[in-house]
């Protein structure tokens, strides 16, 4: 593949060929000395529209770390505040000949556009409630660590789906391995012709998590709700966070995921994010910087592989 845009398009091979590299960047990323020159000489823009802890953060480590040059744009005080389009600030990016631009924006699909104009690698960093598809595979890295397969598995997505790229992306990806996917939200929040998506679907959490190896949180999304009915934080918590009590209707070895940032008290009690017999949160963030490398090391060589095929010189 040319860009990393989505999970959608990716195959199962694909898929296991970027988390079996990423297993090795695990183990590097544990040593003390952990840089590689993989990506020497190369250079990484990351553009991000949108806030974030999380992925800019580990793109920028995970950059540094494969030895490639890294420039985090400023947005906010970027030429775009003067009016400058989204397309014309890609062109002049790509202009000073960069090998990989990482985005994040709040539309769906301005990612996908966006590797149309440009001559790099262009991964996506989430795009509006479209995809992130770095996001599912780190999480699907951290399943696979916890359970030993990806397969057979069954694995609840609870809370805010409808406006959640890390659901679409996961679904994906779930989808692919040839696991259960439970959804489990009140019914404002779940996006219309979810059956076509192959899940179950459940507003009570109680039936939705019973036996299940994997319990999937989800933040609500309030930048993305354009007025939707919710309930109060209070009846969300009563209804649809995860407490111990709903939590026990689950596998007693599913483990708790949740992408971040947390609404502690809203989605879930800040206890069973905290309980590191349950909870792999923090193995989620540790896995986010081994997957990038390897996403970003596999997308570089693709494209110089697909260079050589056609007789450019690299
Ligand atoms: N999970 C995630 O994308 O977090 P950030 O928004 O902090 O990058």
């Amino acid at each position: 593949a040319q860009h990393l845009l989505g999970i959608e398009h990716l195959s199962r091979d694909d898929i296991v060929s970027i988390l079996d590299l990423a297993e090795q960047y695990v183990e590097l990323n544990r040593q003390p000395h952990k840089h590689v020159d993989t990506l020497a000489g190369m250079t990484q823009i990351n553009m991000f529209f949108e806030n974030s802890t999380r992925t800019q953060s580990s793109f920028e480590i995970a950059g540094k770390r494969l030895g490639a040059d890294v420039m985090n744009m400023a947005m906010g005080a970027s030429s775009i505040k003067k009016g400058e389009t989204l397309i014309d600030t890609a062109l002049t990016l790509n202009a000073m000949n960069p090998d990989l631009l990482v985005v994040r924006h709040p539309h769906s699909g301005a990612v996908d556009l966006l590797s149309e104009k440009v001559n790099c690698a262009v991964l996506n960093a989430g795009d509006g409630r479209h995809e992130h598809p770095t996001q599912a595979l780190l999480d699907a890295l951290t399943i696979r660590r916890a359970k030993g397969r990806l397969h057979r598995l069954s694995v609840a997505i609870c809370g805010d789906i409808a406006h959640s790229r890390v659901a679409r992306s996961n679904i994906f990806m779930l989808n692919k391995m040839e696991s259960r996917i439970r959804l489990i939200a009140p019914v404002t929040l779940l996006p219309s012709g979810i059956d076509q998506f192959g899940v179950e679907v459940f507003d009570d959490m109680a039936e939705g998590l019973e036996g299940v190896d994997v319990v999937m949180m989800l933040r609500l999304q309030r930048e993305r709700m354009d007025g939707a009915f919710i309930p109060s934080p209070r009846e969300y918590y009563h209804r649809w966070g995860l407490t111990a009590e709903k939590l026990s209707h689950a596998k007693d070895d599913a483990i708790v995921m949740h992408p971040g940032p947390m609404n502690r008290g809203v989605e879930i009690d800040g206890e069973i994010a905290d309980d590191l017999n349950r909870s792999v949160i923090q193995e989620q963030v540790e896995m986010g910087v081994a997957v990038r490398m390897a996403a970003m090391e596999l997308l570089v060589k693709a494209r110089r592989d697909a260079k050589r095929d056609v007789g450019v010189m690299v």
